[in-house]
């Protein structure tokens, strides 16, 4: 597939694999995916795997990413994770503001967008994730959601920073439903988004940042969503989890 953004196609593990676990799987879609050069590759373990990992992709073409991390650098914050900590295992992303943390952890975009300014600060690119609920969408709200969620999150980033953050659309209906948007819906929702980075940015900002899908995606639902002109990779849960299923969505996103 020629198109006019490097595809990202990163893996959220969540909080599946143990160390063990983790390296097997890192292994495995080491095997599948060696040859690749055409996508970014991404996987982002828990915590607690990502020394094994990172050194288990080593001199390979896989990424290494985290799925949070603190706003603050360092102190008495107990439980929480500095940007730094993760770059001590050569970690290059990191995500921001799933929708499992905006729900679960009650995480605003304010504090989403703090986030992301340590992440640059830290040389560690956001992937900072936005998407409405179905009542959301239902009601039709989607757009002030995006807008509010897209601004919020992405406040006082510089453009430089912005063109090496990336942002996933994820419609929190069709995150582990098995529910995917459609072809449509994806496409409508990330020039949406697009056209929210013009304004907030500029043209040439928005042009190069790259918007990945995420909700159930799937090696059979890969090449068609990939195929949309607005849609620059994937972020996927589920299918991310078995060396195979990730491989062959990298494969077909090709
Ligand atoms: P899913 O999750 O692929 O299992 O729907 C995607 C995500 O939450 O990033």
């Amino acid at each position: 597939m020629d198109k006019e953004r490097k595809l990202i196609i990163a893996g959220n593990w969540k909080m599946n694999k143990t160390v063990a676990e983790g390296v097997a799987l890192v292994n495995g879609i080491k095997r599948e995916v060696k040859d690749v050069k055409e996508v970014d590759m991404v996987v982002c373990p828990p915590f607690t795997a990502l020394s094994e990992v990172s050194k288990a992709i080593l001199d390979s073409n896989i990424r290494l990413g985290a799925q949070n991390m603190s706003e603050h650098n360092s102190g008495a914050y107990t439980g929480e994770i500095a940007a730094g900590m993760l770059k001590e295992f050569s970690a290059r992303y990191v995500i921001l503001g799933h929708s499992e943390r905006r729900q679960f952890q009650k995480e605003s975009d304010e504090l989403i967008s703090k986030k992301a300014a340590a992440a640059h600060a830290a040389s560690l690119k956001p992937i900072v994730c936005v998407g409405e609920t179905l009542a959301e969408r239902e009601g039709g709200q989607m757009e002030t959601v995006l807008l509010t969620q897209v601004r919020g999150s992405l406040a006082g980033l510089t453009k430089p920073q912005m063109e090496e953050t990336i942002v996933a659309y994820e419609p929190v209906w069709a995150i582990g439903t098995g529910k995917t948007a459609s072809a449509q819906q994806a496409q409508d929702a990330h020039a949406f988004i697009r056209s929210l980075l013009v304004k907030l940015f500029d043209e040439t900002v928005a042009r190069r940042v790259r918007i990945q899908y995420g909700g159930s995606v799937k090696p059979s639902n890969t090449r068609e969503l990939m195929s949309l002109p607005d849609v620059d990779g994937a972020l996927v849960g589920g299918a991310s989890l078995e060396d195979r299923s990730f491989a062959d969505i990298i494969k077909n996103s090709i």
